[in-house]
């Protein structure tokens, strides 16, 4: 068995035995039913994959901090569907469609504390600097979820700003995955920080592949509305290199498009995936992915372990760049 199948194995079954009070059911059966659609589960994976990378002498330290991790995402992602106006989750409806925005918000809120009492079982001697950098991937993921808004209804962002939301509402959080697996197994600071620009990046390009499967992902395995980022006027990786390119008419089209309320979703689905055609935006967006998976790759390069021993980590990267959900 990889390790990557024994660390999702352990994972599930922790998120198993966990357990949540019976009622308010309008607080706990939401909190059930999120973590019962799973999902992938890449960051807590991350979490063990560090912590036996830099040879933690005892992987079940690893388990809380693994489900914080978890916990505190699927949190975001009940918020974040609020927010993005979202029906679908995991191929399931999402809880704020399920049930009602209310519940959703109390919820994820309830979640968000349950992130905390599982950082709570760690042993105590690394519970200040768990606390100190889990504080501060949780608040810039809520700075990269507010750009996110605010971008919806400003024409002007650039690319660097764009790279920044991203940086702050995916990435950090791959990023404070893997270092906090590396703090529990007594890594140098220096390899925390080898080990956190490695899910920085690997986060980036992860947010890239979500933007281009919005668009183009295939809609029985992907889970989510297709084009919800078109429809909502997210400014995308493919919106922002597509309005660097546009000529003539397709300026006003664009326009058109990203502003008049009176148009159909399908309609402009439909108009604006074919200006993206046109204007090849979709591969210039995976070789940005791909830069900033060569990156991410050069910074586990500098992890003072052996190649060798990288080697889950590395295919658990690929597969993710890979991937159709
Ligand atoms: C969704 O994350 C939110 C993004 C940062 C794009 P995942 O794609 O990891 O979601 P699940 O947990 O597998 O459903
Ligand atoms: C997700 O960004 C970031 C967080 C949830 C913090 P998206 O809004 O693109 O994620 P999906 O596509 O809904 O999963
Ligand atoms: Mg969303
Ligand atoms: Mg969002
Ligand atoms: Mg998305």
């Amino acid at each position: 068995m990889s390790k990557i199948t024994i660390y999702q194995n352990l994972l599930t079954e922790a998120v198993a035995k966990s357990s949540f009070p019976r009622f308010p059911e309008n607080i706990y059966d939401p909190i059930r039913y999120m973590l019962s659609l799973g999902g992938k589960r890449i960051r807590p994976i991350l979490t063990y994959l560090s912590a036996d990378l830099f040879g933690t002498n005892d992987i079940n330290n690893a388990t809380p901090v693994a489900l914080a991790i978890e916990y505190f995402h699927n949190f975001s992602l009940v918020h974040d569907d609020i927010m993005d106006n979202a029906p679908l989750r995991r191929g399931k409806q999402a809880v704020h469609k399920k049930w009602n925005e209310n519940i959703a918000i109390l919820s994820g809120d309830a979640l968000l504390v349950k992130a905390y009492e599982q950082l709570a079982f760690v042993k105590a001697e690394y519970i200040p600097e768990l606390l100190r950098i889990f504080n501060k991937l949780a608040i810039e993921v809520c700075e990269g979820q507010q750009y996110d808004m605010d971008f919806e209804a400003i024409d002007s962002v650039t690319q660097h700003q764009y790279i920044e939301m991203i940086r702050l509402k995916t990435s950090v959080l791959l990023g404070g995955a893997l270092e906090m697996g590396a703090i529990i197994a007594n890594a140098t600071l220096m390899d925390r920080g080898h080990i956190y620009n490695f899910g920085v990046n690997l986060g980036i390009a992860f947010q890239l592949q979500d933007d281009i499967l919005d668009v183009y992902g295939d809609p029985s395995t992907f889970g989510k509305q297709i084009a919800g980022d078109i429809i909502a006027n997210k400014k995308t990786i493919l919106h922002i290199l597509l309005k660097s390119k546009l000529e003539n008419d397709d300026v006003q089209e664009f326009e058109f498009l990203s502003t008049d309320k009176r148009i159909t979703s399908d309609d402009k689905i439909t108009r604006m995936k074919n200006l993206y055609q046109k204007y090849h935006v979709v591969q210039e967006a995976s070789d940005l992915k791909e830069k900033y998976t060569h990156s991410a790759y050069e910074s586990l390069q500098k992890v003072a372990v052996g190649e060798y021993q990288k080697k889950e980590l590395y295919s658990l990267a690929d597969n993710l760049m890979r991937r159709t959900q």
